[in-house]
């Protein structure tokens, strides 16, 4: 099955482009049917506009409250009809009643092996916690900030000397792999949340899938 995704972005956007890529180059079988960012000047906007996707920009400001921007970008994503969410480097907090309607429907990547490290600045609390391997997660969101159920990892090791720099550049180099093999998964039928709980081909996983190093998953 093809999959109808809405991405949403708020910087960068190098997941983005990860997700036109492998699209492009036949690597996953899927269809970006728009992009969705808060912030009108986000280099994400620029790369989804050259890559020639619908792109719309929800800002905050010129809403009294969070639950109507909530309420605008929402209105705007389902406009769309995408079958799946992702949030892809989207820095603001989305409110229980969007994330509650979409259950199952919207992922996050998250720069860290969830549980540990939510929230922001995960690899300066990774090198100040001195831990010897940190990653990324790709999760369901649920109204628990960074708290849904994991569905893949990918690990990386921390090496002596590192900072936030160099492990944040080591750690994105594996989010996009990560991101992509996901969602193939995902458009493959293979992956679905059933009662809060991550399946695999109708099995609930004991542990979330592991990206390895050769980029396979089972
Ligand atoms: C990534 O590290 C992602 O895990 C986090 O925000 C960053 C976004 O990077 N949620 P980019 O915009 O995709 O380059």
């Amino acid at each position: 099955m093809s999959l109808d995704l809405a991405v949403l972005v708020s910087g960068r956007g190098s997941n983005l482009q990860a997700l036109v890529d492998a699209i492009g180059d036949g690597q996953l079988d899927a269809r970006i049917v728009g992009v969705f960012c808060d912030r009108a000047n986000a280099p994400a906007v620029e790369r989804a506009r050259s890559a020639g996707l619908a792109t719309q920009v929800v800002a905050p400001r010129g809403f009294a409250t969070r639950l109507e921007h909530d309420a605008a970008l929402f209105d705007a994503i389902d406009a769309r009809k995408p079958d799946l969410i992702v949030c892809a480097g989207y820095m603001r907090l989305i409110g229980e009643r969007e994330v509650q309607a979409r259950r199952g429907r919207l992922v996050n990547i998250h720069p860290s092996l969830l549980p540990a490290f939510k929230g922001l600045h995960t690899h300066a609390q990774a090198v100040a916690a001195g831990v010897a391997e940190h990653g990324a997660s790709v999760h369901y969101v649920t109204p628990d900030l960074d708290g849904g159920p994991v569905i893949a990892q990918a690990r990386v090791p921390v090496q002596p000397g590192d900072d936030a720099e160099t492990l944040a550049r080591r750690v994105l180099a594996r989010e996009h792999p990560l991101l992509v093999r996901t969602l193939q998964l995902i458009a493959q039928g293979r992956i679905a949340l059933r009662d809060e709980r991550v399946q695999l081909d109708g099995r609930p996983l004991a542990t979330p899938l592991q990206l390895a190093a050769n980029q396979r998953f089972p």
